[in-house]
C-alpha cells in the first residue's frame, strides 16, 4: 500500500526500488493474477493529444483489472475547445474519477492536473517533455528478455530531443548503470539537461550517429521516431527526415543477441521487412503495456500490493 494514491508524472519523481516495485506486480499481472483487481474504480482517460497504443491499452488495462473507464480521445471532444482552463476540467474530472490518466500536448500539463486534482494522476505523456508509463514498459520488456538491466548495453536512437519516451527511459537506465550509446543526427542530440542528468549520476554516455558503429556491442537498441509535430519549421525537419534506417542491408551490423525495441508509431526508421528477424521486439513490447499498466493502476489505487 506504500504507493497508493501517488501521481506519476515524471520518472524524475520515481526511484529504482519503485521500479523494481512495479517490474515485479507487473510479472504478477502476467501470470494472471491480480484480474478484477479494481473493481468498482472508475479511470479517467484524457486524450487531449492523439494516442493508438498508450490509450488502447490503457482501456484494456481498465478491462482486465475490473475497473471501468470515463474520458475522452481528443481535446476537440472536452470543455477546453469552449475554453475552459486544463485546471477546472481536471477539477470537474476528479469529481467523479478516482484515477486520472491523462495526455497533454504541453510540457507539464500533466503536473499541473497533479496540483488541482485529488485523484492520483498518471501522465500518459506531457509534450516533448516524459512519458513514464511508456518507460515502464520499456523496462519490462528489457528485463524479461534480458533478464537484468543492470550494466546492459544500450543504444538509444532517433529523435533524443523531442521524444519523450527518451527522455524518460534514459532517467529510468540511469537507476540500473546501464551504458548509454546516443545515436541521432547532430540536431537531435539528447538535451544537455539530460546529459548533465547522466554525468551527475555517473553514468557512461558515448554520443554518436551511425547505429552501424556500435551495433554488434548493444544488448538493446531502442530506435525512435522523429517528432514531427514538434518542429517548429518544417524544413529543419525534412533535413532529418530520412536520416537512419533499420533495414535488412544493416541489420547484420548488430550482433545475434541485440534486441530491436521501439515505442511505435514508427515512420521509415524501421523498415517492415526486418519484422520477422526474432530481434525485432516492438510488437511483443507494445503488448506488455498492457501489463505494466493494469499493475500501475491497481498499485496506485491500492488494490494491488
Ligand atoms: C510515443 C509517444 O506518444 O510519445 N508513442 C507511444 O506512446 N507509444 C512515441 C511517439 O509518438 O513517437
Amino acid at each position: 500500500m506504500k504507493y497508493k494514491g501517488i501521481d506519476i508524472i515524471s520518472l524524475h519523481d520515481l526511484d529504482r526500488s519503485f521500479l523494481d516495485y512495479l517490474m515485479k506486480k507487473t510479472k504478477e499481472v502476467k501470470e494472471g493474477k491480480w484480474q478484477n483487481a479494481c473493481k468498482g474504480k472508475i479511470v479517467a482517460s484524457l486524450f487531449f493529444e492523439p494516442s493508438t497504443r498508450t490509450k488502447l491499452s490503457f482501456d484494456t488495462a481498465i478491462a482486465l483489472t475490473g475497473a471501468s473507464v470515463i474520458g475522452f480521445s481528443s481535446a476537440a471532444a472536452s470543455s477546453t475547445s469552449k475554453g475552459e482552463s486544463l485546471s477546472d476540467t481536471i477539477k470537474t474530472i476528479d469529481q467523479y474519477a478516482d484515477i486520472i490518466v491523462m495526455r497533454h500536448s504541453v510540457e507539464g500539463a500533466a503536473r499541473r492536473a497533479a496540483e488541482v486534482a485529488n485523484a492520483p494522476v498518471i501522465n500518459a505523456g506531457d509534450g516533448a517533455n516524459q512519458h513514464p508509463t511508456q518507460t515502464f514498459l520499456d523496462l519490462f520488456t528489457i528485463f524479461e528478455l534480458k533478464e537484468r538491466v543492470d550494466n546492459l548495453k544500450i543504444g538509444l536512437m532517433g529523435d533524443l530531443r523531442f521524444g519523450r519516451t527518451i527522455h524518460s527511459l534514459v532517467m529510468a537506465l540511469s537507476f540500473y548503470n546501464a551504458e548509454l550509446f546516443l545515436i541521432s543526427p547532430s540536431i537531435l542530440k539528447l538535451p544537455s539537461y539530460y546529459l548533465d542528468y547522466l554525468e551527475s549520476k555517473g553514468i557512461k554516455y558515448h554520443e554518436l550517429e551511425d547505429f552501424t558503429e556500435v551495433g554488434n556491442e548493444l544488448d538493446v537498441l531502442y530506435c525512435t521516431r522523429i517528432q514531427r509535430e514538434r518542429f517548429a519549421d518544417p524544413v529543419e525537419y525534412q533535413k532529418v527526415a530520412n536520416s537512419y534506417e533499420i533495414s535488412r542491408d544493416n541489420i547484420e551490423s548488430l550482433a545475434k543477441n541485440t534486441i530491436i525495441l521501439h515505442p511505435l508509431p514508427r515512420v521509415n526508421e524501421i523498415s517492415p521487412t526486418v519484422d520477422d528477424d526474432p530481434r525485432a521486439r516492438y510488437f511483443y513490447q507494445a503488448k506488455n503495456g498492457v501489463y505494466t499498466r493494469a499493475a500501475l493502476l491497481g498499485i496506485v489505487a491500492g488494490s494491488i500490493s
